[in-house]
């Protein structure tokens, strides 16, 4: 299984002080170091992190393949068909999130993803989609011409966050899953489940599929054993862990979990 390492966090942390330190791009050589597979990032409708200069340094000077995570803006899908990325993963974007929340709404969308695929696909430029697990969103994604899926990890990631560790005992605790422990963990057995199924289905379609957020290094091991994915997307836990341990060693500890 590939990892993907999201770097928009060190761009995060630069936009604290708006300097030019870190540098997601000294990020992309380290990660490279360390086994990643690939890099990805973010360049979001509000610039919030990534710049239009980040994607474009990174694009051009980086040894591993970039995945661009992209909302379906044509002013953003312009620039990034000018960069010709290895990939570009569309996903959802609401101003107001503090992450991507849910999967991308491929049906209400279709004749614009349709677009967007076949430009992609004059360049060379692989299309993945974010999505939810669910079945009929997959079908539509196979129908837009996507060459890969990428299955939305969040609400397993939630339910294992409130199971097994303190967070349901901190101010973050996920209120609309404060459920009794039974319920919460049939919630949690099935959204591996529905991962599964996405998955299996995905690949039949013909789809490759990989899948991200929330991915940490105490949740892997069941996404681990989902043997159609074939990559992982994984940001906040490594950029989080590399404050106290360095973003090689940090980078290098996810490349041997998932080993
Ligand atoms: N994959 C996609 C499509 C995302 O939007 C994100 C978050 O930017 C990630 C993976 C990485 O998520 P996390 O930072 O929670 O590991």
């Amino acid at each position: 299984m590939l990892l993907g390492v999201n770097i928009d966090h060190i761009a995060t942390l630069r936009e604290a002080r708006a300097i030019n330190d870190p540098d997601p791009l000294e990020a992309v050589f380290i990660a490279k170091r360390a086994g990643a597979d690939q890099i990805t990032l973010h360049l979001r409708e509000d610039r919030r992190h990534m710049h239009d200069s980040d994607v474009e340094r990174i694009i051009q000077s980086s040894f591993l393949p970039i995945n661009v995570e992209s909302s379906i803006n044509p002013q953003i899908i312009e620039f990034l068909l000018k960069l010709r990325p290895h990939r570009i993963t569309l996903v959802p974007e609401n101003r107001q999130e503090i992450t991507t929340e849910g999967g991308l709404d491929v049906l209400g969308n279709f004749t614009r993803i349709q677009e967007i695929t076949k430009e992609c696909k004059k360049i060379g430029t692989e299309v993945s989609l974010f999505i939810d697990t669910n079945l009929e969103t997959l079908c539509s994604t196979k129908e837009v011409g996507a060459d890969m899926v990428e299955l939305h990890t969040g609400t397993y990631a939630n339910l294992h966050l409130m199971l097994f560790s303190n967070l349901s005992r901190t101010q973050h605790s996920i209120k609309e899953l404060e459920l009794p422990k039974e319920e919460l963990k049939e919630l949690y057995l099935n959204s591996i489940k529905d991962l599964q199924n996405a998955s299996k289905e995905a690949k039949w379609l013909g789809l490759e599929v990989a899948a991200g957020h929330g991915l940490n290094y105490h949740n892997l091991t069941p996404i681990l054993q989902i043997q159609e994915i074939i990559e992982l997307n994984i940001g906040q836990s490594i950029i989080a862990k590399s404050i106290f341990t360095g973003l090689e060693n940090a980078i290098k500890e996810m490349v041997e979990l998932i080993k």
